[in-house]
């Protein structure tokens, strides 16, 4: 009996649950210091001076400024537009301006009360319509960090074609992706002059890419180790490279080991969130409901630097026509600069942005049709055969009709629409009630030919002493990635779950797997782990016959399979699967390996007299290619659909001249598990080849869908609809008292 497939006992559960496990803050270091930031006071301008009061103790400080970086001010990314700390220009009102180390973490903090910055203040940009009407010019030439045009077939002759043209325009906010950890780094200097950074992290050779210019120390005298990390969502994704450099160069200058660990305020003010976007859609649609033009326009503010913000829009912009074929499509999208911290990775990365205008707009069109939105959506779906806006045509394990047929049918879609309908044409009912369905699609792994340009690796090592270890730089954030590849190593090995362990990431020990993040770990990675575990696996056949059953008899086997090695080590290399093409300057082709497919159905109800919302029921399928672990992907999909609730109904971030007015979980709601509804998940598989025992991406997927099926029921249970998120209950009133004024 195999491991993969099976719910597999988590292998840091243990220690998680005892309360043993070391988070970053949890170190402890000799003659230790604490690094904290001094953050610009604008949105804008320049920094004329800088004085440090006389009557502070600065001797019993490290301080750090621009001008003691030995490498290069930058932060390493798809550009390297970003400071590690301000020379002069500053873009945004959270930018670390200096930096301070002290034993006491207390006097760390007093210590920036005590300085006192002059600065010569500029108007800030703070909407995507200011920048693209440039008002500043933040960035050279035009604002635009990345500029994104797909075309498929010849919208004229589809909008030609059509008999009715539905358009409509969505906003989306910020949103915090509240892991509980938040970011904390801890650096020193080993007694040779290298530099290791430890701290809680996504993907550790991002920051060691970061310190190595940062720095300007070579590749092997920098050291990345993941501590466990408490949750991340993307937030953890660039980052810590950011904090890394920081809290790296206070410990080069002070020789001493350096702790910067923000607390909820400064992390959730200062970190990336997702991209705030405003899109709009036109589409024709024939009287018999099918698609014939979509012409769509998508802009993110990238707040003001580009960090990840290319790959977020592309990704964002590839999936804005939504899961479905239409033969006519034009896609313009833009990502520009504000005057903010920037955004960036969260949980789908641009798609739940782009999912939602999409999914709400498809409703629209319903409506202008006549049409149930579940028919509407069941003649335009994706199918085998079908082509996507990029052109890419789907030839296995597409699952859009399971998912949609799927959940419709375990949620009485037909059914739960005609209650609610009955419901509220009771008056004496204190509520309001409505039911929204969506559909999505999700690409696991880099897009286009990123996961060519990484060419990615990760392996498996039998040790002298009989061990299995997983060798990746993938890092375990909550969402179940060690023991999923301990199940993936032990079923390609042949071997019991539990005789697989998996080497914490650590540059030093394991290869560049890439980033964690795109839904790719266990897809992408995993499959590397398979092809390792494959290849040790006939080796040792070779050398010994079958795999041994029994401990002693595996033991008594490796040994003899390494007689004079100290051990085996196996490293795969990530391949493209055959017949996959990407033009990446024509955004034409074969965006993604797979993708996945969710379909939600939500009901929810309005209290007539607060307007505030009860979920009432989600009901969800999610088609994966291969659930490796049953359990993690429903409990992915269950906190993922939480997610969305909350990116629709309650988190709203705040901003005012380019800072969060309300970084904290006092205002800054998520829903709890009060708020949590009764969840039914279905998870259905149509295996994809080239997926770890045919798995496709998960993580991301299950936050593209519940926004608009909750924007959908709304509809129904108030009869207004809600194109901007989120949909709090003043917004509610607002637009039913509206009819009054
Ligand atoms: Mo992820 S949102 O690709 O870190």
């Amino acid at each position: 009996m195999g491991a993969v497939g099976t719910n597999a006992i988590r292998l840091e559960g243990a220690e998680k649950l005892c309360g043993r496990t070391k988070f970053i803050d949890d170190y402890t270091f000799e003659d230790c210091l604490y690094g904290v930031t001094l953050r610009a006071a604008i949105p804008y301008g320049r920094v004329k001076r800088i004085s440090l009061d006389p009557n502070f103790p600065w001797d019993e400080c490290t301080v750090v400024t621009a001008k003691d970086i030995p490498g290069k001010n930058f932060i390493a990314a798809i550009e390297n537009d970003q400071p590690a700390l301000v020379e002069e220009n500053v873009l945004h009102p959270m930018q670390a301006l200096l930096l301070v180390a002290h034993p006491s973490r207390q006097k760390a903090y007093e210590a920036l009360g005590r300085i006192e910055v002059e600065y010569e203040e500029l108007e800030p940009v703070l909407t995507i319509e200011d920048s693209l009407a440039l008002k500043a010019v933040l960035r050279e030439p035009d604002n635009v960090f990345k500029d994104v045009r797909i075309d498929k077939g010849d919208i004229t002759s589809g909008f030609a074609a059509a008999d009715v043209v539905v358009e409509g325009e969505y906003r989306l906010p910020h949103q915090e992706q509240a892991y509980i950890e938040p970011n904390g780094m801890a650096a020193w200097l080993e007694k040779d002059g290298a530099l290791i950074a430890a701290g809680s992290m996504q993907c550790p050779y991002y920051v060691h890419k970061a310190l190595l210019h940062v720095l300007g120390l070579p590749a092997e005298k920098v050291r990345v180790i993941q501590a466990a990390t408490g949750g991340a969502f993307g937030g953890k994704e660039d980052y810590p490279s950011m904090l890394a450099a920081h809290a790296a160069l206070l410990a080069w200058k002070s020789k001493r080991p350096v702790k910067v660990i923000y607390d909820r305020l400064e992390d959730m003010a200062s970190t990336t969130k997702r991209h705030p976007a405003l899109i709009r859609h036109r589409t024709g649609v024939t009287r018999d409901g099918r698609l014939s033009a979509q012409d769509i326009e998508v802009l993110f503010d990238g707040g003001a630097y580009s960090t990840m913000s290319p790959v977020v829009l592309t990704r964002g912009a590839i999936h804005a026509s939504g899961a479905y074929a239409c033969p006519n499509v034009r896609i313009r999208a833009k990502a520009v600069a504000t005057n903010s911290p920037p955004n960036g990775a969260f949980r789908g990365f641009g798609v739940p942005q782009t999912m939602f205008a999409a999914e709400l707009h498809m409703d629209r069109i319903a409506e202008a049709l006549r049409m149930d939105p579940l028919e509407l959506r069941r003649r335009n779906v994706l199918k085998e055969g079908s082509s996507t806006a990029t052109g890419q045509v789907l030839r296995r394990s597409v699952g859009a009709c399971d998912v949609l047929e799927a959940c419709a049918k375990k949620g009485r879609y037909a059914k739960k629409v005609k209650e609610c309908a009955a419901w509220n044409r009771k008056a004496k009912n204190a509520t309001w009630r409505g039911a929204g369905l969506a559909l999505a699609y999700h690409g696991g792994g880099f897009t286009g030919g990123g996961e060519d340009f990484y060419a990615s690796r990760a392996g498996v090592a039998l040790e002298a002493d009989g061990a299995i270890r997983v060798l990746s730089a993938s890092t375990e954030m909550g969402q179940g990635a060690s023991t999923v590849f301990a199940q993936i190593a032990a079923d390609a090995l042949g071997v019991p779950f539990g005789w697989v362990s998996v080497q914490t990431p650590d540059t030093a020990k394991v290869p560049n797997s890439g980033p964690t993040v795109a839904s790719r770990t266990t897809m992408i990675v995993g499959r590397l782990v398979e092809r390792a575990a494959r290849r040790l696996k006939a080796e040792l056949e070779e050398a010994s016959g079958r795999i041994p059953k029994t401990r002693p008899l595996w033991l008594k086997a490796a040994r003899k399979f390494l007689a004079g090695r100290g051990r085996r080590e196996i490293i795969s290399q990530y391949e493209r699967p055959p017949g996959i093409h990407w033009d990446d300057k024509a955004c034409r082709g074969d965006a993604y390996g797979a993708f996945a497919y969710a379909a939600a159905l939500v009901e929810l109800e309005v209290d007539k007299t607060t307007y505030e919302v009860r979920v009432r029921k989600v009901v969800t399928a999610h088609e994966i290619g291969r659930a490796v672990h049953p359990l993690f992907a429903e409990g992915q999909i269950i906190g993922g659909i939480a997610q969305g609730l909350g990116y629709a109904l309650c988190e709203n971030a705040v901003y005012k001249r380019g800072v969060m007015q309300n970084p904290h979980f006092t205002d800054y709601i998520i829903p709890t598990a009060l708020d949590v509804p009764p969840m039914e998940v279905l998870i259905l598989e149509k295996p994809y080849d080239y997926g770890a025992f045919g798995s496709k991406g998960l993580g991301e997927l299950p936050m593209d869908v519940p926004a608009p099926a909750a924007a959908a029921a709304l509809r129904q249970a108030t009869g207004k609809w809600f194109f901007d998120l989120p949909i709090l209950p003043e917004k509610i009133c607002k637009a039913l008292h509206e009819d009054h004024i």
